[in-house]
């Protein structure tokens, strides 16, 4: 059976060879326009005119349209039609999308683009946290806040006080192709459109409703993209319903690809947040309350920041039970670029919130971080409490929203990883070589993870597949899933080719497309494998259980499907054989399959019920150095535990894994994104925004799964791997601090990102 084969991501040959085809690698007709946005150069105000005749009159420009040439809808957003696709005289902030080019070469529409004369009347942008604070520039009415128990009585009666304050940074996807769109116009004006997006149902809509026709007229294709990390969930839809506007006007093909300070001037990063937190606890450092205040920069569009910040609030709690709990959320409204989905989604700020909680903790009582995390873990998998477990008084075992925890292996994960990773002996040599190097200080960090598996808005959790079984026997899967490096296809062929009996080889995998597999949701929330999977393992066994009901008519007893070949009783044919004789015997072998996850109930606006299905689990310690003169600063050694379930394909959930840990630990340490006080955003180019490079991983990185089935019922029992080990990054930031904290008394209250002037400020403080 192929499920559970370390196999080959299905792509990797093209990937290492420079020929897999990406939307600027498919062939275009000889007359193909290309497109360039006219970008606003300042952040907040009232457009009071545009003269764009230097624009017109330039080489190689086909066409100009500004807000007023769109035949229909000007809108570009996943939720609250408040983003044009073209400003329609508000200035919202600097990057937006005023004018859109369209020549005959992507040079020249660049360089049109940047012709544009607009006076505005500027009015001061409102950037920061402090400032949309001050002039209660939000989304939605109020904060939202959930809460659990009599939070306040608990902090009065608390044994011992903390309070403090994280700020952490944003983040730049930095997919390494960058949004890009193609569009073919088609006989009686329908639309063909190649985009590299998470979400081709949403090209698809944005696209009918910019063009005035009905879904059925516009068809999306995604083969794969080169990254997307939630940066391609909403962000494309700008290029595809731009491509498609121009295609219908011009009757021509049309492409847009952003190149990369275009992509981070325009497009939506991470949010970023300042958590604060007033906490209550006991002398061995368990938790009796926890008030938290999330406050986090949206953008000037809604785009997906309402679940976004849910989706912090709900990871609030992390790996720990919270006796009592308030969290409050602001999601502000600011004149920067619309922050989006990233890994996680919300989930990583609101994680760190608490796994900063648990080392100021530690720090406070002078106990072992890790011997705080334990004690405040939920109980384990049965609900009763552990040596390290949780006291009588605060169950029963349910997180601040109400939703019980039946499924936690923490416990056993954390006492493998310190085993595994000999904690108390590294703990013991850290401590010798900071007491022997006055410059040089080593720190360890770790840091747990729970994540909840399922989109939160419950209807998106659906999924549907397409399989076909030629005659020849090869097999043609298909389902609403997309490919952005992270082996989503590949996971699914392996559950095809194991319905099916057969080697992966018999299988091929096609491209997503919205006229095979309808309404699909965004290959997002970790969910791909999980949903697309599911649907494909129920459109695979009704074709075989035809298959079988023809063969066993033909030639008796129970038919079995193994090793590429089909048996009923001592009858043996190749599955090719089978096919055939299906065929001939007039069995469809093509299907559909269609899933939902079951057990979902969520009600968002009270904070209570079941918005997840299970939770990914998983745990990480990290060593580091810093050099206290300059703050520069290494990871030397990671470990990883790391729960799949059982797992569909080691070797990418492995890379998943590690891809995760890399990137959580980047956004945290190099990766930092300034805007000036005019709302320009000062890093947009690999030259001022720093991603971990390969020599950034850690020197030595020890990655292992878990791999036990997964409780709930999931496809063949694996658990969702792509977001949740982002997380896990978090240790590096813990291990920073560590070594920080080496060099005097103070806790260090250490931001993220922690730069190196971060870090040399942390050092100061915590010297005086
Ligand atoms: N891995 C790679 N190589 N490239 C990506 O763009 N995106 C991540 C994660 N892993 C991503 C990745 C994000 S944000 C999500 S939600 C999941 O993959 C989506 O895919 P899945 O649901 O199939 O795990
Ligand atoms: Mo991932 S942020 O859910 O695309």
């Amino acid at each position: 059976m192929s499920v559970g084969k370390s196999l080959p991501h299905d792509a990797g040959t093209l990937h290492v060879s420079g020929t897999a085809r990406y939307i600027d690698d498919i062939p275009s007709p000889a007359n193909t326009l290309h497109l360039a946005f006219g970008m606003s150069d300042c952040a907040a105000g009232t457009i009071t005119s545009m003269n764009l005749d230097a624009v017109r009159a330039a080489d190689g420009v086909v066409l100009v349209f500004i807000a007023d040439d769109l035949p229909f809808a000007n809108d570009v957003s996943p939720s609250a039609h408040d983003e044009p696709l073209l400003a329609t005289g508000t200035i919202h902030y600097l990057g937006q999308p005023l004018f859109m080019v369209v020549a005959t070469s992507h040079f020249a529409a660049r360089k049109a683009a940047r012709l544009g004369k607009i006076d505005v009347d500027e009015i001061t942008p409102i950037l920061t946290i402090d400032e949309a604070l001050t002039a209660d520039s939000r989304f939605e009415d109020g904060p939202r806040i959930w809460s659990k128990g009599d939070v306040d009585a608990a902090l009065k009666d608390a044994p011992r006080r903390l309070s403090g304050t994280i700020e952490m940074g944003g983040q730049e996807h930095f997919y390494l192709e960058g949004q890009a769109a193609l569009a073919l116009p088609q006989e009686g004006g329908d639309m063909i459109v190649h985009s590299s997006t998470q979400h081709p149902t949403e090209i698809q809509h944005k696209v009918a409703e910019a063009l005035g026709v009905p879904m059925h007229a516009v068809r999306c294709e995604v083969r794969r993209m080169g990254g997307g990390f939630g940066g391609k969930e909403s962000q494309g839809n700008a290029l595809a319903v731009g491509c498609a506007v121009a295609a219908r006007a011009t009757g021509q093909p049309c492409k847009m690809r952003y190149d990369r300070d275009d992509d981070m001037m325009i497009t939506g990063k991470r949010h970023d947040f300042r958590i604060s937190y007033d906490i209550g606890f006991d002398d061995d450092g368990r938790l009796t309350g926890v008030d938290f205040m999330q406050l986090t920069r949206c953008g000037w569009a809604l785009d997906l920041s309402i679940p976004v910040a849910d989706r912090a609030m709900l990871h609030a709690d992390n790996a720990y039970l919270l006796p009592t709990a308030r969290i409050t959320s602001h999601r502000l409204k600011t004149n920067t670029q619309s922050a989006t989905a990233y890994r996680g989604f919300g989930g990583p700020q609101g994680v760190l919130g608490i796994e900063r909680v648990m080392d100021h903790i530690a720090a406070d009582l002078g106990l072992d971080p890790v011997a705080v995390r334990q004690a405040n873990y939920y109980a384990p998998i049965d609900g009763t409490p552990t040596t390290t477990g949780v006291s009588d008084q605060v169950k029963p075992n349910t997180t601040p929203y109400g939703m019980e925890i039946t499924d936690f292996i923490l416990h056993e994960m954390t006492e493998r990883l310190l085993s595994d990773a000999k904690y108390t002996d590294r703990k013991a040599a850290v401590a010798a070589f900071n007491a022997a190097n006055p410059v040089l200080k080593r720190g360890l960090g770790i840091s747990p993870v729970k994540f909840g598996i399922s989109f939160t808005l419950t209807h998106l959790n659906q999924a549907g597949a397409l399989v076909h079984v030629y005659q020849d026997g090869s097999i043609h899967l298909n389902h609403g899933g997309t490919e952005m490096g992270q082996g989503l296809f590949q996971k699914i062929a392996q559950v095809a080719a194991s319905r099916f009996g057969v080697d992966v080889s018999v299988i091929k995998i096609t491209a997503t497309d919205t006229a095979k597999v309808p309404n699909t949701s965004a290959t997002a929330a970790s969910s791909g494998t999980d949903l697309n999977g599911m649907a494909v393992q129920i459109a695979c066994d009704k074709i075989r259980d035809r298959i079988a009901a023809c063969v066993s008519e033909h030639h008796g007893g129970d038919v079995q499907f193994e090793n590429g070949q089909v048996i009923a009783g001592d009858v043996s044919m190749t599955f090719a054989e089978a096919a055939m004789l299906a065929y001939t015997n007039r069995v469809s072998l093509s299907a559909t399959g269609f899933y939902k996850t079951p057990d979902l109930s969520w009600d968002r606006i009270k904070g209570q019920g079941r918005p997840f299905y299970y939770f990914a689990q998983g745990i990480a310690l990290t060593e580091v150095v810093i050099d206290t003169l300059t703050g520069e600063n290494r990871v030397l050694r990671a470990d990883v535990i790391h729960d799949a379930g059982a797992s569909l394909n080691p070797a990418l959930d492995v890379g998943q894994v590690e891809g995760g840990y890399v990137q959580g630990a980047g956004w945290l340490t190099t990766e930092e994104l300034i805007w000036d006080g005019k709302g320009r955003l000062r890093t947009h180019a690999p030259s001022t925004y720093k991603i971990p490079a390969t020599s950034d991983r850690p020197d030595v990185f020890n990655v292992s799964l878990w791999d036990a089935p997964n409780p709930a019922q999931t496809v063949y029992r694996s658990k969702a791997v792509g977001e949740p080990p982002f997380m896990l990054g978090i240790s590096a930031l813990m291990a920073l601090s560590d070594a920080v904290a080496a060099c005097g008394d103070a806790y260090p209250a250490l931001d993220a990102p922690a730069t190196p002037e971060r870090i040399l400020a942390a050092v100061d403080r915590v010297r005086t």
